[in-house]
């Protein structure tokens, strides 16, 4: 298959109302797991926790799929988080890509995984397993965040240790950032769980916040919509699961359009 990625053909090439922008670094974390930057179009707005349609074009047709951007909305460049599946249309080909080459945007970002979806609280809990850690990457990274929340949690959940590693990376890097830092070294918290390795902590958030694990292991008190923010990011069953569970200790979901007590999205890639 032949998969365009030179920036002048692909710009050529682009179909409309997308820009043709060009990768600028790839860090590979397992064999199904990696990240990249690219350059951002000077005219690009987001807000922190939107996403939006990457492609390539491939045997002459543009591809794209949901890709949460992980980059905070002041970063110069756009930063990515992708799974790599074996045959997957998109990924099999995006999991190639090298410093130098092109790539698809769509102009457009959206999405529910933002602060202004939220009302106000003293915590906001952000819950991810796998790649749905990518718009909190970007949140995490956001003077609002602090602004509206005094303490920022996030979770993620993997199969095995070693798909923590980027969470972990960004975590750590998040707290030594000179922009960012001194908002973050005190107010933030990572809590990570595995689920089919051995590991400090085992199991799915949902039992964790059931059996109130989560909540002495971070030495906080259970949810409270009084105070408590949640915002959802996993596969369709992991979403459905966690919203449930929030639900019970009554906090509603909120919309762009309605702020309430937490948001879900789903992480669309494929
Ligand atoms: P488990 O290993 O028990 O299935 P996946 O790669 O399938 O999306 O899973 C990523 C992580 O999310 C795994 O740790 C998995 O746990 C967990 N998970 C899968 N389904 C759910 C669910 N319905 N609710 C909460 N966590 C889930």
């Amino acid at each position: 298959m032949n998969v365009m990625t030179k920036v002048d053909e692909l710009t050529e090439a682009a179909p409309a109302n997308t820009f043709v922008e060009t990768v600028t670094m790839v860090q590979h974390y397992t064999e199904s797991l990696f990240r990249f930057r690219m350059t951002r179009p000077a005219s690009f707005r987001f807000r922190s926790g939107e996403f939006v349609m990457i492609g390539l074009m491939i045997d002459g047709k543009p591809l794209f799929r949901a890709y949460s951007i992980a980059s905070p909305s002041w970063d110069e460049e756009l930063e990515f988080f992708s799974i790599k599946v074996p045959n997957g249309p998109l990924t099999q080909h995006l999991e190639k890509i090298q410093p130098g080459d092109a790539i698809l945007m769509k102009k457009k970002p959206t999405g529910t995984l933002v602060n202004d979806a939220l009302i106000p609280g003293k915590r906001v809990y952000m819950f991810s397993t796998g790649t749905g850690v990518a718009p909190f990457a970007s949140l995490i990274r956001d003077p609002e965040t602090y602004d509206k929340f005094e303490e920022v949690i996030l979770t993620q959940t993997c199969r095995t240790v070693a798909e923590l590693a980027y969470a972990k990376q960004l975590v750590e890097e998040t707290k030594n950032d000179p922009l960012i830092g001194e908002l973050a070294k005190e107010r933030l918290r990572l809590f990570t769980s595995v689920t089919r390795e051995d590991y400090p902590v085992r199991g799915r958030i949902t039992t964790l916040i059931e059996s109130g694990e989560l909540f002495e292991r971070l030495g906080l008190p259970p949810l409270d919509p009084g105070t408590d923010r949640g915002m959802i990011c996993g596969s369709m069953a992991m979403l459905k699961d966690t919203k449930a569970v929030l639900e019970a200790r009554g906090l509603t979901e909120g919309a762009n359009n309605k702020p309430a007590e937490f948001v879900v999205e789903r992480a669309f890639v494929g």
